[in-house]
């Protein structure tokens, strides 16, 4: 029998299985580079600001996508507890994405203009101080440094290669944008706009 041959060479085991999974990956993966509805921009998307650049690139460096996903699956106790499920055409300018799927803390794909900058200010100063049970840590550190003001033109002309429709504008005033301005200011800025374009519309 073909089927015993194949079992018995070990070799031609793996290569078969390796063109059906590769066969199988492509079948899921190619449409959706070509389809609209993942590489459209929602109505509306800007790319970000040169704060909510640099509060986006604090947020990695922080590691505060290693607790929090932002991605609000398509399904009613998700939907109900942080707001519309999230589309694809929101994440058209992140580079990289951040949607994750750890969750220690809650997601937050819609947390813009749920809370006060204060609100913000004080959790992230210390998140005792707001949620008594909370064991996220505290980030004290961004209340003193300031944003290294010089790479960001460089962020933006990168991202402009890779598609993202930053003006000349936006680039040469992306530096005095965040000149001298705290690292928390940033950060907030960027988690205030998260997922407000949808939310806004409801
Ligand atoms: C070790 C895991 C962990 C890390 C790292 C972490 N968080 Fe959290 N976060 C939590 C937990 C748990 C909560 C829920 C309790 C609370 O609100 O403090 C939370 C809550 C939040 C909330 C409130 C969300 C809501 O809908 O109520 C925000 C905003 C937030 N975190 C932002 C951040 C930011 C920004 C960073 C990075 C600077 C960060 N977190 C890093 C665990 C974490």
């Amino acid at each position: 029998m073909k089927h015993d041959k194949i079992e018995r060479t070990p070799s031609l085991m793996v290569a078969l299985i390796i063109v059906a999974i590769s066969f199988g990956t492509l079948v899921e993966l190619v449409p959706l580079a070509f389809s609209k509805n993942s590489t459209t921009p929602i109505e509306g998307l800007k790319p970000y600001s040169a704060l909510e650049l640099e509060g986006r690139d604090i947020y990695i460096r922080e590691g505060c996508h290693t607790c929090h996903s932002q991605m609000i699956r398509p399904l009613r106790a998700e939907t109900e507890r942080y707001g519309h499920y999230s589309v694809a055409g929101e994440f058209a300018y992140d580079r990289p994405f951040l949607w994750g799927s750890k969750r220690t803390g809650p997601d937050l794909a819609r947390v813009g203009e749920r809370y006060s900058d204060e609100w913000h200010r004080a959790h992230l100063y210390n998140p005792r101080d707001v949620i008594p049970e909370s064991n996220m840590p505290a980030f004290p550190w961004l209340f003193e440094d300031t944003i290294d003001a010089k790479t960001t033109p460089v962020k933006l002309s990168t991202l402009r290669k890779l598609g993202v429709p930053y003006t000349d504008a936006d680039i040469a005033s992306a530096e005095a944008a965040v000149t001298d301005v705290r690292e928390i200011d940033a950060l907030i800025a960027y988690l205030q706009q998260l997922g407000t374009l949808i939310k806004a519309r409801r």
